[in-house]
């Protein structure tokens, strides 16, 4: 059975060094030394100033909302996972879908004026597949109208746009170390800011909001993150350059192998490299994207649908909203199988099955 992800395992022996020091130390969780020293060693391997290891990457978003006392309408992507829409929903605000770009699959920048309304406090978006907005545009018409950006950049873990961090864009940037992405602590997450105040507001939502034992500074929530997923992280961030290479060989051999397949890639950002964190196509027709699902399920192979169907259309708690790209690419779109330890040989059986499947 070849399914669409494995998370990549340590070896067990860099784990348990780990692990023995918890257990000297009887400090299991609420900002130990592993959950600071992976902090530290993050900041460095992402030039990034300050970051916050957190629960997940949804709690991450919506302490980013939280922080930045977000009110009213944020406007968003429906192509993206669903943490992102929910997230807003989920502290109070109202998700206004704007359309995707047709190429690059993340929100459309030209379509977004159109959406703002005097109610408007935000925009937060998705990196999608680790490719990176038009952070520029996005970020001049947010100036231009006084609003927030929050980049949920769960997929761009070790990008980088125009020679730094994709994480420094934005208000906040936030990042899911679930086990399923490219770099992870097990479950985790990560927020990033440039702003002092805003890493000090965020720093105390993270701890229930407690200054000290006996005062609290502000509304907060549990937001902290265990020494066992630190230890996963600090694991796992010794390969992390093994895991890049691998999943870069991979995707060349699907790229090399698929040069005659009725599919395409999205648009990557032209000043910076992928990360290699999924191999999404967009088919042809639906069709053509559902006689291959069936093919690859007869032969044990599970892509998926990420991302069907379209957020603005599917979730019971919101309108549903027609958006013209939105509803045609994710009727199309199909993430292939990758993770570290997929072969060569995996991704050309994936590949003869997509080819004979076009070709029947
Ligand atoms: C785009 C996006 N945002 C947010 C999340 C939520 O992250 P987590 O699973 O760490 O809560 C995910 C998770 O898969 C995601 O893909």
């Amino acid at each position: 059975m070849i399914p669409v992800t494995l998370p990549f395992i340590p070896p067990k022996e860099d784990y348990d060094i780990l692990l023995h020091g918890i257990w000297k130390r009887q400090w299991l969780t609420n900002m130990g030394p592993l959950a600071s020293d992976l902090e530290m060693k993050l900041k460095e391997h992402l030039g990034v100033e300050h970051l916050l290891f957190v629960t997940n990457g949804t709690i991450a978003l919506q302490m980013a909302i939280k922080a930045l006392d977000l009110k009213g309408e944020i406007i968003t992507t429906p192509f993206t996972y669903v943490a992102t829409t929910s997230s807003i929903v989920w502290e109070n605000c109202k998700p206004t879908f704007v359309d995707i770009d047709q190429k690059s699959l993340n929100i459309d920048p030209s379509k977004i004026e159109e959406a703002i309304t005097e109610h408007t406090s935000a925009i937060l978006t998705t990196h999608v597949y680790g490719n990176p907005c038009d952070v520029e545009a996005i970020d001049k018409i947010a100036k231009k109208h006084q609003l927030k950006v929050i980049y949920d950049a769960a997929h761009a873990f070790g990008v980088n746009v125009n020679g730094k961090s994709i994480f420094e864009y934005g208000d906040i940037s936030t990042c899911s170390l679930h086990a399923t992405k490219l770099f992870h602590s097990g479950e985790g997450g990560l927020i990033i800011t440039k702003d002092p105040m805003l890493l000090k507001e965020l720093s105390h939502i993270r701890n229930f909001g407690h200054d000290g034992p006996e005062k609290f500074y502000n509304l907060g929530i549990n937001g902290k993150n265990s020494e066992f997923h630190a230890a996963m992280g600090l694991a796992n961030l010794n390969y992390v350059q093994a895991i890049h290479e691998q999943r870069k060989l991979l995707t060349e051999r699907y790229d090399q192998k698929l040069r005659n397949f009725k599919a395409i890639k999205p648009l990557w950002h032209k000043h910076s490299k992928p990360n290699y964190a999924y191999y999404p196509i967009v088919f042809e027709s639906e069709d053509l994207l559902l006689k291959c699902i069936d093919l690859l399920k007869m032969n044990e192979i599970f892509g998926r649908r990420y991302f069907y169907p379209s957020l603005s259309r599917s979730l019971p708690y919101l309108e549903s909203k027609p958006l013209k790209w939105a509803d045609n690419i994710s009727k199309r779109v199909f993430c292939l199988p990758l993770y570290f330890n997929l072969t060569v040989e995996e991704v050309d059986l994936i590949c003869r099955l997509l080819l004979r499947a076009q070709n029947n």
